[in-house]
């Protein structure tokens, strides 16, 4: 990442405490007449038409190296914690990536690829779980590294999806499940299934990625891939359904196993008479 590399754009949804919208236009222009001062970029404010007190706020940095500056910078972040003592901000899209090469180049290697980790034996014998058989007629088939982007620009989902259940804590169902939530902006939170010795207490895959997302105040979401061991697709429980739906909206449901995806859904199929905000 370097500093001629422009257009960088940062999006945030600031719900403002009612009462105090004043108090805040005059702090988000302190903010952006701050982030032209130094360089760093420009800041504007999108009043939200239909929520009274909601903002967005678009910040377009100068560079990538430069957004970094500015979350640094003790007199901006001074603004930001004033901000925070008014609203609630929600980040939609984060235009800025950690600027660590390296770490971006491990990262983008761990979601295009994932190590096919079968014994030779299963390498050549094994059918590839496609429903249909091997597309090669059941031919001995040897397999390298697998490329699992399965659409030009995509982030592999299914891969994520995999290496998260390799967390899960199954001690009483022996059934782990991965699943792996894409953000609007593309960034990916996992989450594994974990268990309870009390049993209720459980909580499913796509529940905790999608927690973990809301935890981090993310908002949009356009997909969720579901990983388990099983020949059968796993589709997400009721209760999992009705959280999805509630966060993320008409998600598409990618469902996978440990060696082939099996088929993409839409929430509102798999949920079809939602009950939600509206009816209340
Ligand atoms: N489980 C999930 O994590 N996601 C699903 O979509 C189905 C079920 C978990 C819950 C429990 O830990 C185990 O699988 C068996 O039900």
């Amino acid at each position: 990442m370097t500093d001629s590399e422009t257009g960088r754009l940062s999006v945030s949804l600031v719900d403002v405490t009612a009462g105090r919208e004043g108090e805040f236009l005059a702090l988000a222009r302190e903010f952006g007449a701050a982030l032209a001062a130094k360089g760093y970029g420009t800041a504007e404010i999108v009043r939200d038409e239909a929520v009274a007190s909601r903002f967005y706020a678009v910040r377009r940095w100068t560079s990538a190296a430069a957004a970094e500056r500015c979350h640094a910078d003790a007199d901006v972040q001074s603004l930001i914690a004033r901000l925070y003592q008014m609203a609630r901000v929600t980040h939609v899209v984060n235009g800025v990536r950690r600027p660590d090469a390296l770490r971006l180049l491990l990262d983008e290697r761990r979601t295009r690829v994932e190590a096919d980790r079968r014994t030779g034996f299963d390498r050549r014998t094994r059918d590839l779980g496609r429903a249909e058989g091997d597309r090669r007629g059941g031919r001995d088939r040897r397999l390298g590294p697998r490329r699992l982007r399965d659409r030009p620009g995509e982030i592999d989902l299914v891969a994520a999806a995999r290496r998260a259940r390799e967390h899960a804590d199954a001690a009483y169902s022996r059934f782990k499940v991965g699943a792996a939530l894409e953000g609007a902006d593309g960034t990916v939170f996992t989450g594994c299934n974990v268990e309870n010795a009390t049993y209720g207490l459980t909580i499913c895959a796509e529940r905790v990625a999608m927690f973990k997302a809301l935890s981090e105040g993310h908002r949009a979401f356009t997909r969720i891939a579901i990983v388990a061991d099983t020949d059968a697709p796993t589709p997400p429980c009721g209760a999992c359904r009705q959280v999805l739906w509630e966060f993320g909206g008409n998600l598409e449901i990618v469902l996978a196993n440990l060696r082939a995806e099996h088929g993409r859904h839409r929430l509102r199929d798999l949920l079809p008479l939602p009950f939600d905000a509206r009816l209340i």
